[in-house]
C-alpha cells in the first residue's frame, strides 16, 4: 500500500511544527511503520533535528524542487532503522522565486514522491512558517495534514486564513487533503490561559481537535541538539510519551479507516471469484534489528521492506 503523506503546517512560526514532525516520525517508526521526514522548511531544523547536518548534505530538497533531482538521491537514514530523513538547506528560500513561473509548480513535490511512496508506510513533511510555494507543494502532495496551535493567547489568530487556504487546495489542487486534527502544543497544565485556549479552541472546532496535548517539556526542546529524537534522548519523559501516543491514535485511524475502504470494495467486487481477506493488510511489519544505519546519502536506502 502507498504512503499516508501528512503535512505538519501552520504558517504562524515557533507553534511546535518543526517539534511535532520530528517526534511523530520517530513515534512512527518506533512502531515499525516504515517512515520518510520531508524537510520542506529552509531552516532545515527537521533534518538538523536528527543529526543530518547542512555541512554534509550535497543536495537536498531544493535539488528536488528545482533540479528534478530523484528523492532518493538525497536521503539520510537515521538512528532509528525505519526513519530516513529528506533534509533541507537554505537554498530552499531559492525554490520560492525559482518555482515562480515554472507550470504546475504546485506539483513538484507530488511527481517527486511517486517513485518512493510504495517503499514507507508515513511520510511526514515539515512546513515552514508561511504559506508560499513549499507549503501549497507540501499540502497538494498530502492526505492528511496536522496543525499545531501553541496554547498561548494569539493561538487562534491566522487559523481562519490557514482554513482558507486548505478549502483552496480541496477545491483546486488536491480532493484528497483532510485536517487530521489540530494539535495542543506547549500545554502547561498549572497555566490557568492555556486552559482557557484549550477551552476556546475546542469551542470553535471540536472534535477536530486531537484529544490529546502535547505538554510544554523541556526534553522536547533540549533533544534536538543532540541530534535525536525525543524518545532516544529521554523515552521516558511526558514529550517522548504524548508523542508516541499521537502516533499510536493516528495509526488506530488509518487502520480503522484502511478495513472500511477494504470492505467497501470488497461489496463493490461481489462477482469477483477472488476472496481478499482485509485482515490481511495487518500483518505486522518483520522488525529489521541489529543493522545500524550509516548517515550518508543513500541512493539505494536501505528501506525494510514488507514481509
Ligand atoms: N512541547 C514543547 N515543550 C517545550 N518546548 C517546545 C515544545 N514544542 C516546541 N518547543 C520549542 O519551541 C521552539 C519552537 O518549536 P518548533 O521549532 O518546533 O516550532 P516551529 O513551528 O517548527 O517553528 P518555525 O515556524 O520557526 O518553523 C523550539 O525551541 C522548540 O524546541
Ligand atoms: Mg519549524
Amino acid at each position: 500500500m502507498a504512503a499516508k503523506v501528512i503535512a505538519i503546517s501552520n504558517q504562524k512560526g515557533g507553534v511546535g511544527k518543526t517539534t511535532t514532525a520530528i517526534n511523530l516520525a520517530a513515534s512512527l517508526a518506533a512502531s515499525e511503520r516504515r517512515t520518510l521526514l520531508i524537510d520542506m522548511d529552509p531552516q532545515a531544523n527537521a533534518g538538523s533535528g536528527l543529526g543530518v547536518l547542512e555541512t554534509e548534505t550535497s543536495q537536498d530538497m531544493y535539488h528536488v524542487l528545482v533540479d528534478e533531482t530523484p528523492i532518493k538521491d538525497i536521503i539520510f537514514h537515521s538512528d532509528l532503522d525505519y526513519l530516513h530523513v529528506a533534509p533541507s538547506s537554505q537554498e530552499l528560500v531559492a525554490a520560492e522565486v525559482e518555482l515562480v513561473s515554472v507550470i504546475g509548480r504546485e506539483a513538484r513535490l507530488v511527481e517527486a514522491l511517486e517513485s518512493v511512496r510504495n517503499n514507507y508506510d508515513y511520510i511526514i513533511i515539515d512546513c515552514p512558517p508561511a504559506l508560499g510555494v513549499l507549503t501549497v507543494n507540501a499540502l497538494t502532495a498530502s492526505q492528511g495534514m496536522i496543525i499545531p496551535l501553541q496554547t498561548e493567547y494569539y493561538a487562534l489568530e491566522g487559523l481562519g486564513q490557514l482554513m482558507k487556504t486548505v478549502d483552496l487546495i480541496q477545491r483546486r489542487l488536491n480532493c484528497d487533503l483532510k485536517v487530521e486534527g489540530i494539535l495542543l502544543t506547549m500545554f502547561d497544565q498549572r497555566n490557568n490561559l492555556c486552559h482557557e485556549v484549550e477551552s476556546d479552541v475546542r469551542k470553535s472546532f471540536g472534535d477536530q481537535v486531537f484529544q490529546i496535548k502535547i505538554p510544554r517539556n523541556i526534553r522536547l526542546a533540549e533533544a534536538p541538539s543532540f541530534g535525536k529524537p525525543c524518545l532516544l534522548y529521554d523515552a521516558a519523559s511526558k514529550g517522548a510519551l504524548s508523542y508516541l501516543e499521537l502516533a499510536r491514535v493516528l495509526t488506530s485511524r488509518h487502520n480503522a479507516e484502511d478495513k472500511k475502504s477494504d470492505i467497501k470494495s470488497l461489496t463493490k467486487n461481489e462477482l469477483s471469484s477472488t476472496v481478499h481477506d482485509p485482515l490481511s493488510d495487518q500483518i505486522p511489519i518483520q522488525a529489521n534489528h541489529g543493522q545500524r544505519k550509516t548517515k550518508t546519502p543513500n541512493s539505494q536506502a536501505e528501506i525494510p521492506q514488507v514481509t
